[in-house]
């Protein structure tokens, strides 16, 4: 059989129903699985997406029967339906069908004799539902496991590709651990798959308002002629979020605010905002763009231009909040850091000079994700007797989640006989124009997968790219503490807007945090 790079699948265009397949979902007992994916998947089936022929077959340890496995998910489903991202009542005939094309294999990841059974599950299930040949495993699985999955399914003779049958991979974040690591996992990958048999995950991406942020930019011609060094004095890129670590301490102590959050969610909000027009909206045309952006961005001094820090006990609303190093799991003199932020620039024509301010955070006053685009100042000769000071510039908001939208801030005449102004906001709300479809997130992200179109996940050079913007984070906050001092870590009071040292990466040029609440 041929391999990836030289078979030539038919593209199929977006909102037709996907071709038949077979997905496999590794770590089928987790969470994800349930909350996310057959939710994603069952939304597609209720739209039309999903394909007619069609199977799934979940792989866990769990020993389990196919009875026991769907059981486990309609229980699942049928809670989450009241949710808003799901379809409320759920649909009897689609949930049942699809619940129908689900199967189940035990099998231990490492274990080569579970791939083999795997083969032959896949030999039975296309033979059933005459689904064909072509699979989309999905790695839903802590990512230790990643490496070792993809090489076995490599020896199992499972991702060898044919013309009429493709085989895709999902990694889901994280993308290694840092850039050693990261660069490692991409060359264990490539043993087995050519680079566009991997769909690499970043579910921020499936969200509508990340994939508008290109939309805005392009498909209007208002924005572009100021978007750029003359016209901008900085952006603020803020994914600020009101819970704590959770359950998720085992994950989180080792991973902290850095890497769970920037190189992936972060950088893609920076590289969206930030990249020039693609040539076309191919994958590779938009990917090609965002990379470069990631390359550009010079490197960060980790002393002057970042801050970490850590919540602690703090409230919101007059509830009283848990600091971190007492949640349960954390390390009591834990110093994984919950927040942080940082200064970049982007070294090109479009935007030397622009600071790129980033933050995020758990445990915050709010949850709020947005990018604001900050314009510089007027000149103002008109307004002699009014202090530069006190007029606030121009500030396009870009609301990703949870109030959808954007604002628009300018001055304006604050009514009477002298001239004073006032700023006002131009609020747009998707939810006043458009309405949503109930969806996860995952529902686009899984259909792409199908379709074979990659536009909306991370390509190799562009996960090194982010990597090695931050490894300078990670190597000067190691130096502190292999020294015995960790490179300071800035308390803040959970439900707060974040450390005070943060604002003083701003201050320094007279800009300010735009406020959360
Ligand atoms: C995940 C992080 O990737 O993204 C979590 O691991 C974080 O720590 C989550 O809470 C945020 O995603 P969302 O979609 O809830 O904004």
């Amino acid at each position: 059989m041929a391999k990836a790079d030289d078979v030539d699948h038919e593209a199929i265009p977006h909102g037709q129903q996907a071709p038949a397949c077979t997905v496999v979902i590794f770590g089928a007992a987790g969470d994800l699985t349930k909350r996310l994916l057959i939710p994603a998947l069952y939304n597609l089936a209720r739209t039309g997406l999903l394909p007619e022929k069609f199977a799934l077959v979940g792989v866990d340890r769990l020993e389990m029967t196919d009875a026991a496995f769907r059981q486990h998910l309609d229980a699942a489903v049928r809670a989450f339906a009241a949710d808003k991202h799901y379809s409320q009542v759920l649909d009897e005939l689609h949930w049942n069908e699809l619940l129908q094309r689900i199967s189940y294999l035990p099998g231990d990841f490492g274990d080569p004799l579970a791939y083999a059974r795997l083969g032959d599950k896949l030999g039975e299930v296309s033979a059933a539902q005459h689904n064909g040949d072509s699979v989309l495993f999905y790695l839903a699985v802590a990512a230790r496991f990643f490496g070792g999955i993809v090489d076995q399914l490599g020896a199992a003779g499972l991702v060898t590709e044919a013309p009429g049958r493709w085989r895709r991979v999902v990694v889901e974040k994280p993308f290694g651990h840092d850039m050693a690591s990261a660069r490692a996992l991409n060359t264990q990958l490539r043993r087995s798959l050519a680079e566009p048999q991997i769909y690499r995950m970043d579910h921020f991406l499936g969200k509508e308002t990340v994939q508008n942020i290109m939309l805005m930019r392009f498909a209007n011609s208002i924005f572009e002629p100021l978007w750029n060094r003359d016209h901008i004095d900085h952006v603020q890129i803020t994914v600020a979020e009101t819970v704590g670590v959770e359950s998720r301490a085992g994950f989180y102590e080792t991973t902290g605010a850095l890497r769970d959050m920037v190189p992936n969610h972060v950088f893609q909000l920076l590289a969206l905002t930030a990249m020039e027009p693609p040539a076309s909206f191919s994958a590779d045309a938009i990917r090609n763009e965002k990379t470069k952006v990631l390359n550009s961005v010079h490197r960060v001094d980790a002393a002057s231009d970042s801050v970490r820090g850590q919540y602690a006990v703090g409230q919101r609303d007059g509830q009283l909040l848990t600091g971190y190093r007492e949640e349960a799991g954390v390390a009591a003199g834990s110093m994984t850091e919950t927040y942080v932020a940082m200064k970049l620039g982007v070294d090109n024509w479009r935007w030397s000079g622009v600071p790129f301010y980033l933050r995020t955070g758990k445990a915050m006053a709010k949850r709020s994700s947005e990018i604001v685009i900050q314009f510089k100042r007027p000149p103002l000769s008109l307004f002699r007797d009014t202090a530069t000071e006190a007029l606030t510039p121009n500030a396009l908001v870009l609301k990703l989640q949870p109030d959808e939208g954007a604002a628009l801030m300018f001055g304006a005449k604050i009514p009477g006989p002298s001239i004073s102004i006032g700023q006002v906001h131009m609020d747009f709300h998707y939810k006043d124009y458009f309405q949503n479809a109930p969806s996860t997130g995952y529902e686009t992200l899984i259909y792409d997968c199908m379709i074979g179109d990659a536009t909306l996940f991370q390509r190799s050079d562009s996960v090194i790219a982010g990597w090695k913007i931050v490894q300078p984070l990670l190597d000067h906050w190691a130096e502190g503490a292999a020294d015995g001092e960790p490179a300071a870590l800035a308390n803040y009071a959970a439900g707060s807007e974040g450390p005070a040292a943060a604002d003083a990466l701003l201050q320094d040029s007279g800009r300010s945090w735009k406020r959360l609440v």
